[in-house]
């Protein structure tokens, strides 16, 4: 499978993102928690240099709950403030405060040394496309946000969103490239659905799925088409179609149609919840 990405758009988001860096305390970094490394972008590592940072494990909903645990602990072992948060749902993302404030826990106790109180820790949330940085936000921010920052024409300042009295956010999110190089990251994101459609083949990426399935989710399959389940991942596909009676119209197996669904059926948890890369395999 070829991949193919836009450096035009990297340059211009990276430039960006240094200018806004230089307005904030904290980086909130959103991976997708079906593949917390695939979808972590390394430079924000030389981006966020200094700057105290935390990881939200986003769409922890449609992950295995034992995997992200893990992921946390390892994240949390590289010196990050970490937790799980479902943004479309808002499950954890009110805890996202208490995680900030211990995060700046050092400044803060810096600030108040020196005799600035209450002055709002600023925060700015990063990720690659897809991960849910706008429904963070938006869930985050709620109905009691108000918008603050400069009044247009003024300054061309930023726009912040008052989330309480101690954190304001960037209203706009830092978008982040995917690790492109990678062809195995590049197949990850593309299962997800964090890549377009159109410049893939989707019965290869279901060929994939239900490979990955037989070797660690075995079962998912059955309880979800009542199949009885094979080790081969094409034979399964073939068994599921069957199943389904997808037909074309001479009569042939249409596996086109079957693997669209099979892939919805992922992408939106009917599958069960799967996490696709495990921690003890990457070593970053
Ligand atoms: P972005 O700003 O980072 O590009 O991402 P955005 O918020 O637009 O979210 C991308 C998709 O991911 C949206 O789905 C959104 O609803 C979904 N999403 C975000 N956070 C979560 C989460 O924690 N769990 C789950 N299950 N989904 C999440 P969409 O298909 O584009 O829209 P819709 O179907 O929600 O209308």
């Amino acid at each position: 499978m070829h991949f193919q990405w836009y450096p035009g758009h990297m340059t211009k988001a990276r430039r960006m993102m240094q200018e806004d860096m230089k307005l904030i305390d904290v980086v909130i970094e959103l991976v997708d928690a079906r593949i917390p490394y695939s979808s972590k972008n390394p430079d924000i590592d030389e981006l966020a240099k200094n700057k105290t940072r935390v990881i939200l494990l986003n769409k922890s909903d449609l992950a295995d709950r034992k995997y992200t645990e893990q992921w946390k602990q390892y994240f949390e072992g590289q010196g990050y403030f970490v937790t799980l948060v479902n943004s479309k749902s808002g499950n954890g993302v009110k805890q996202v405060n208490d995680v900030v404030q211990k995060a700046c826990h050092e400044k803060i106790e810096r600030d108040r040394k020196k005799g600035i109180l209450n002055r709002p820790i600023r925060a700015m949330v990063v990720g690659i496309p897809n991960v849910g940085k706008s429904t963070f936000i938006n869930s985050f921010a709620g109905k009691a946000s108000a918008k603050t920052g400069n009044k247009p024409g003024v300054t061309k300042g930023k726009q912040w969103i008052r989330l309480n009295k101690n954190i304001e956010l960037l209203d706009t999110p830092g978008i982040l490239w995917p690790k492109f190089e990678d062809q195995t990251v590049g197949l990850r994101l593309a299962l997800i659905g964090s890549i377009r459609e159109e410049i893939l083949n989707i019965q290869e990426l279901a060929f994939e799925l239900t490979k990955f399935l037989a070797q660690h989710y075995k079962g998912n399959l059955s309880a979800r088409y009542q199949i009885e389940e094979v080790e081969d991942a094409l034979m399964n596909m073939n068994i599921i179609a069957e199943k389904r009676a997808c037909k074309m119209k001479g009569g042939e197996l249409d596996l086109e149609k079957t693997a669209g669904f099979i892939m919805d059926d992922f992408r939106n948890g009917r599958l069960g919840n799967i996490t696709l890369e495990f921690p003890q395999k990457m070593d970053t």
